[in-house]
């Protein structure tokens, strides 16, 4: 048998947790795909005080991250807490020290990125960052590596769990959005700030990654047009569901030439499709290669094990140098790294628009008027009977308008819809989702 591997582990949190118990319940398994057995020696936390539910196998745990970044012994590490600092200086300390670093922090890499994997080069180190982008899916590796020959063409994708979670309990037993983001954090799927699941900004931040690793170019995440769930309500959802429809958020990159359209935003994807039927806090990445054509991954993006899952698997990649030659010969977040030309999304798809109206004639005339003038046909109209409504309501908040149109440009209908919100028929801000149909 070949020595044991010492490695440290720098956040005893969910992910931390499950990749020690995945680690020490599956040894035998591990050691087999590693050649030799991978022993967690030190962990660092920030209260090495708390009682924890796992117990690190080496017994050592300090808050000094120097008790790992100066231990000889160790040579790879996993950086598995959140947030961008202390963790952008604890991986620079790492590196510098000469250890290989796996890490889950996708904001971390969004937002340093270029800087970390230069230090990595530099010091003839590397970072593997598999459980940073959907969980438990492998699509680091299958863009970055298995996929390599192709040159891909689109990716499509539901990235963040929590907000999949929040949506298809909201859709499926009538939770409110507060009651299913609580259970959400309690599962351990959201960020320590769920504000950066529900506002679209992780999601951002993977699809830039993902979108690298794709399409070579480096496109900074605060660049991408981002729209969250966190505006929508439950009546969308019926409205959505009415219409053969779920409400997920989509994060689109496609390539034409040397620009990219890319953004993050709530979409209606059809019942039935692949997107439509990921629920709960499973993601779902839909790419297309040109050699491979369309293909499809779908699997858990947040919670404890599929996330260990990820990250234990690039700790063996590690180990037996497979990750050494990927990131040698990627080149990824190089210098040399095409800076990429954000197209607008110029979309053509169908739309569907939730517009509150004040219950008067002509109303519908107006807004289908404004709709013509820009060259957007209308595909169906909901306008349900108000009987049920207090009539002083409906002077308040008017009555809600649900026009599906026919495929138009997201241009032409964002100029439409701004024209109507400034109608004086139009109460509130409307709402205009993209439609996607396959
Ligand atoms: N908070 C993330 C999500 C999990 O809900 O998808 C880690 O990326």
């Amino acid at each position: 048998m070949n020595q044991p591997v010492r490695i440290g582990i720098v956040g005893l949190g969910t992910v931390g947790s499950g990749v020690v118990r995945l680690l020490v319940d599956s040894a035998d398994h591990i050691t087999r795909h590693a050649g030799r057995p991978i022993l967690v020696e030190k962990a660092v936390v920030f209260d090495p005080a708390k009682k924890r539910t796992v117990q690190v196998p080496g017994g050592k745990i300090s808050s000094d991250i120097h008790d790992i970044s100066r231990d000889e012994s160790i040579s790879v590490v996993a950086l598995l807490v959140g947030g961008l600092e202390p963790a952008r200086s604890m991986m620079v300390e790492l590196l510098e020290q000469g250890k290989d670093v796996v890490t889950a922090n996708k904001a971390l890499l969004a937002e340093h990125g270029p800087e970390l994997f230069a230090l990595a080069r530099k010091q003839g180190r590397s970072i593997a960052f598999e459980a940073a982008v959907a969980g438990g899916i492998p699509i680091v590796a299958a863009i970055g590596e298995c996929l390599a020959a192709n040159r891909i063409e689109s990716i499509r994708g539901i990235l963040n769990g929590t907000s999949n979670f929040i949506l298809t309990r909201m859709e499926e037993d009538g939770s409110s959005y507060a009651e299913a983001l609580k259970l959400a954090q309690a599962k351990g799927f959201a960020e320590a700030d769920p504000s950066m699941d529900v506002d679209g900004t992780d999601a951002t931040q993977k699809l830039a990654i993902l979108a690298h690793l794709a399409f070579g170019a480096w496109v900074p995440w605060a660049e991408i047009p981002r729209t969250g769930i966190d505006g929508l309500d439950i009546d969308l959802l019926h409205y959505a569901a009415e219409l053969g429809y779920r409400i997920r958020l989509v994060a689109l990159a496609t390539r034409s030439d040397d620009r990219l359209a890319m953004r993050v935003a709530p979409a209606l994807v059809k019942i039935g499709t692949p997107l439509a039927e990921t629920r709960g806090a499973y993601n779902a990445v839909s790419l297309v290669g040109d050699a491979v054509g369309r293909m499809f991954f779908h699997g858990l993006g947040a919670g404890q094990m599929p996330t260990a899952s990820a990250v234990v698997a690039d700790i063996i990649d590690t180990v037996v140098g497979r990750t050494a030659i990927t990131f040698r010969t990627t080149g990824l977040l190089s210098p040399d790294s095409p800076a990429a030309k954000l197209a607008g999304v110029a979309t053509h798809q169908r739309h569907f628009l939730r517009i509150h109206v004040s219950d008067r004639p002509g109303v519908l005339a107006r807004i289908t008027g404004i709709l013509g003038d820009h060259g957007i046909s209308i595909a169906s109209v909901i306008q349900h009977d108000p009987v049920q409504q207090d009539p002083a309501d409906i002077q308040q908040t008017g009555v809600p308008l649900v026009i599906m149109t026919h495929t138009c440009a997201a241009t032409a209908v964002e100029a439409a819809v701004a024209e109507i919100d400034r109608s004086d028929a139009v109460r509130g801000r409307s709402v205009c989702l993209g439609v996607l149909d396959d």
